[in-house]
């Protein structure tokens, strides 16, 4: 099934863009839309809002907020599950043992698990919550089959 999900490439690698983007378009996404912004604490805090209770919380905002993050909608067959494929595991230190050549592994730090490249939305539901978040004027026509 065709679906949309809401990528976004974090402070730390984003002048990594050139190579970032050579990889999307190798792994056959379409790249809809894309975006720099700066967040602020407020629209960092709303966009991570389900983990505000975690202890890493408040570095993770820290980080997010401290240097401009790209936005992007991609588009393919699933996705939102080959998106987070192509990222690998969450934690850089992990990406690296088990998945060497994933964009965290070649792109984030082992040092600090915030600063782990990228993000993808994890499901459906976040996909749409997380391109509303970021792209709130934009009308997207349904994608033929699943969302
Ligand atoms: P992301 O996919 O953007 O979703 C939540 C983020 O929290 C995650 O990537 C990391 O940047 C950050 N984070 C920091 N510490 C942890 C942790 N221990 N587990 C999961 N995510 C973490």
């Amino acid at each position: 099934k065709i679906q949309r999900t809401l990528a976004m490439v974090k402070p730390d690698a984003v002048d990594r863009w050139p190579e970032i983007e050579k990889i999307i378009l190798e792994e056959g996404f379409t790249i809809v839309e894309r975006r720099q912004v700066r967040l602020m604490r407020a629209e960092a805090e709303e966009f991570y809002a389900e983990h505000r209770d975690k202890p890493f919380f408040p570095d993770l905002l820290q980080y997010i907020t401290s240097g401009d993050v790209l936005a992007l909608i991609l588009a393919g067959e699933d996705a939102i599950g080959h998106w987070r494929r192509v990222l690998g595991p969450t934690r850089v230190s992990e990406a690296r043992q088990e998945a060497p050549g994933s964009l965290r592994a070649r792109f984030g730090s082992p040092h600090n698990d915030s600063h782990n490249a990228a993000h993808g939305s994890d499901s459906v539901n976040s996909a749409h919550r997380e391109i509303k978040f970021f792209f709130p004027d934009l009308t997207l026509e349904p994608v033929l089959t699943g969302e």
